[in-house]
């Protein structure tokens, strides 16, 4: 199958520390598919030789990459070209559509790893060409829109030009492997399916920490905060696959006609509840990893005063009768103590204990991050002596260990998927505009509660977060993972 991946914004950040890495991982794990070009697009005057030398010396300040040797990068560069292009020209939409057309590949992904205000203009000028036909898909990365008329609006110019099946939105969260064995845990084994509903757990907790600060994204983060750029998109999206049901099938319109029941299932938020069940927090200057780190207003680029969130914990409900009654629990922040992203599944305690001492319930933890694995927290007896208290255990699985020659990055995960027009890992645009729809109501009562003198609760850099997220899981009876 041969094709053609395209991507503008291709001198960019994005692409060059997250996108091109990835296919070069593709390119060595020998997965990318033969006969395909890989085009970069973007502003600057340099031919495909100048474009490879600049890409090989920026794979240096890849963090955690493998560093590729001459003669490897050689052979991916055999894949890679440049052309420039000024967005705002037609003609130069002209010119990269007799590109394509040299070749006639099978399919071509356009990749638009640009600022998103450049969407609805690149694909109206893509239409206006005809490079929309079948054989044509779109990737759309995040941030989509800051509210839902925005992402309605995206929606709408994308819809005027490609269809909804043509049109891939990345939440790179969907393409991390953990996520993938969220799926084959609950739908590929019948031993959890049975438990997994209010009968049998108590509470779901979806933490997504960080230890980095903003570092220099102080200006686009100041106009996003952690809501819109962590919980909209990647904490609901785990969120969905947790409490979705069974899909009836595993293709994309079964799975995520699922996952948009759950979105419209979840507690909509009012001004109370806002105020009640939603923590938002910024940071302070403190100290992670031993080091001393400037708090949120002193980072670049940051305006004086700032409101913005660096962090949220909140508090839902999903409103069917597999869950009503059951907290979820989400929480993202930024200059946490440590990276660590993981869903928790805490079950109900045993209904009555014929052992001495207090026996901890059970708990699945899926780990996303910093490694990949299941922990199932069960209890169990360390001697024989009768009378003695039951000691709690942990079944491990560490999926990188497990499954270390096959491990795929999310992003590697993700561009295969576009070349192979598979979209079960992508965003549907109803799906997206329905999380958008369930922060809107936060996003106002903040802003009623900034112009009232509020503002988000400080908390020192390198901490858990303020007490107030402690506290809103307190109120139920239950803790986060650290403080039980
Ligand atoms: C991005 C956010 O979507 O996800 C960043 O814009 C965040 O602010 C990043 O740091 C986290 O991704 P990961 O894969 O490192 O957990």
């Amino acid at each position: 199958m041969s094709f053609d991946l395209i991507f503008f914004g291709g001198t960019g950040d994005l692409s060059w520390r997250k996108l091109m890495p990835a296919l070069f991982q593709a390119f060595r794990h020998g997965k990318l598919p033969a006969g395909g070009r890989i085009l970069a697009v973007a502003r600057d005057e340099q031919d495909d030789d100048a474009y490879r030398r600049w890409l090989k010396d920026r794979f240096q300040d890849v963090e955690g990459a493998k560093r590729p040797n001459d003669e490897e990068f050689a052979r991916f560069a055999e894949l890679l070209h440049y052309r420039r292009m000024d967005l705002s020209q037609p003609a130069d939409y002209a010119g990269l559509l007799d590109w394509v057309a040299t070749r006639g590949a099978d399919t071509v992904v356009l990749y638009l790893a640009t600022s998103p205000h450049l969407f609805p203009q690149i694909c109206t000028q893509l239409g206006a060409v005809g490079l929309n036909g079948p054989q044509v898909r779109v990737v759309l990365e995040k941030p989509l829109g800051h509210d839902l008329a925005s992402a309605q609006e995206i929606n709408r110019v994308v819809r005027a030009t490609f269809g909804e099946t043509q049109a891939l939105r990345i939440d790179h969260y969907l393409g991390k492997p953990s996520v993938q064995n969220l799926m084959a845990l609950r739908f590929g084994n019948a031993l959890f399916e049975p438990l997994w509903r209010r009968d049998s757990i108590a509470n779901i907790q979806i933490t997504l920490a960080e230890s980095l600060g903003v570092g220099t994204r102080g200006d686009f983060y100041d106009r996003t905060g952690a809501l819109r750029d962590m919980v909209q998109n990647h904490a609901l999206q785990l969120l969905t696959m947790v409490a979705m049901e069974p899909p009836s099938r595993n293709d994309a319109d079964a799975i995520r006609d699922e996952k948009l029941k759950v979105l419209r299932s979840l507690q909509p938020f009012t001004e109370e509840r806002v105020a009640r069940d939603v923590v938002r927090g910024q940071y302070r200057r403190g100290h992670v990893d031993g080091q001393p780190v400037p708090g949120y207003l002193e980072e670049a680029k940051v305006p004086e005063g700032s409101r913005c969130e660096t962090f949220v914990a909140l508090r839902t409900e999903v409103q069917n009768w597999r869950w009503a009654g059951v907290p979820f629990y989400l929480r993202t922040g930024k200059r946490l103590a440590q990276r660590e992203a993981q869903i928790v599944v805490n079950f109900r305690p045993t209904p009555h204990s014929i052992f001495p001492g207090s026996a901890a319930a059970n708990r699945l933890v899926i780990k996303l991050q910093p490694e990949d694995g299941l922990e199932l927290h069960l209890m169990a007896a360390k001697g024989h002596a009768q009378g003695e208290a039951l000691t709690p255990v942990s079944l491990d699985l560490d999926f990188d260990k497990a499954f270390a020659e096959d491990r795929v990055g999310a992003y590697e995960r993700l561009l295969l998927e576009s070349i192979a027009g598979r979209l079960n890992l992508f965003v549907r645009s109803d799906e997206q505009e329905q999380a958008w729809r369930w922060v809107e109501p936060v996003l106002e009562a903040w802003r009623r509660e900034d112009a009232a003198g509020g503002g988000p609760r400080p908390y020192a850099a390198g901490s858990g977060g303020p007490a107030a997220a402690s506290a809103l899981v307190a109120r139920d009876g239950f803790a986060w993972p650290e403080e039980q």
